[in-house]
């Protein structure tokens, strides 16, 4: 039985996820900041058969990757199938944007997401085999006015998951870059952008739904994929359109409406 690490799976896209893993019996370790929820998912998938811990953590703080690395370490508990799910955005105007914000999108988004991949990796490498996701978003392929910080941490995480993918070609580990587009889940509250022209008028997809894509794709080992048709269409339009007209759509999108 393989043992699968999941970032942010207390809800929204990362507990489906966990839910698809527990399904087809894999040991789930789950973290999260609320211990709380963590331990009813927990219960929850319990029922399956598995074994699933849950570490109460908040991965923005900069001792937190090491910490659960470690933790695991000595508990000889080895990650067949990393999954850098846990992630959030900010709305607003940059300059606006209170500092914590700023840092703590790139903590987690960037920070936390590299830092484990380097810490879990190696010992994937040794047994030539295993298996990373990073969830990115299709926010990644453009730049984002009034998420701007949110946007560019995204573009790196399909580029640094694209490169490492790359670099591993041959090792028997595989790196999965998933992008999903606007999904229902706790995440617009978060980030302010549930009054968005993306989340009120152009419609968002269900969780369940995103979260059995990015199953299959890193089952399947494939290096990037976007869920959803539409979202595809979007993201591959961005490569042919002039770069100005790109941002210019990007800000109406993430515009507030009534
Ligand atoms: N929903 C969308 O529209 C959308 C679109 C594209 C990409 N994505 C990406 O999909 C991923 C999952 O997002 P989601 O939509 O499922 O959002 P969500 O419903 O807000 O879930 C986020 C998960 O991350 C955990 N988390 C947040 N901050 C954390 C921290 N500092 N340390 C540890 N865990 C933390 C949350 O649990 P706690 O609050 O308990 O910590 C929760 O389990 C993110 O990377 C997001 O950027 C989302």
């Amino acid at each position: 039985m393989s043992t699968v690490l999941i970032t942010g799976a207390s809800g929204g896209i990362g507990y489906e996820l966990a839910k698809l893993f527990a399904r087809d019996h894999h040991n789930l370790v789950l973290v999260a900041r609320s211990a709380d929820k963590l331990a009813q998912v927990a219960a929850e998938l319990r029922a399956h058969g598995i074994t699933v811990k849950n570490i109460a953590l908040d991965l923005a703080t900069p001792s937190a990757p090491k910490f659960l690395f470690d933790q695991l370490k000595g508990e000889s508990t080895a990650i067949d199938i990393l999954v850098n799910n846990a992630g959030y955005g900010a709305f607003g105007e940059f300059a606006q944007m209170p500092e914590e914000e700023i840092l703590g999108q790139i903590s987690l988004n960037i920070t936390a997401l590299t830092e484990l991949t380097h810490l879990f990796l190696p010992p994937m490498i040794a047994r030539r085999s295993g298996r990373i996701m990073n969830v990115a978003s299709t926010a990644g392929f453009q730049p984002g006015p009034l998420m701007a910080v949110y946007y560019a941490t995204k573009a790196y995480v399909i580029s640094f998951s694209e490169a490492i993918a790359n670099e591993l070609r041959d090792s028997g580990v595989t790196v999965t870059c998933f992008c999903p587009g606007a999904t229902h889940t706790g995440f617009a509250r978060r980030a302010g952008t549930e009054k968005s022209r993306l989340f009120k008028k152009l419609g968002a997809m269900g969780a369940e739904k995103v979260a059995l894509d990015g199953y299959r794709v890193v089952m399947e080992g494939r290096t990037l994929a976007i869920s959803g048709a539409h979202n595809w269409l979007v993201a591959q339009s961005t490569r042919f359109a002039p770069r100005k007209m790109v941002t210019a759509v990007s800000r109406w999108v993430a515009e507030r409406v009534d």
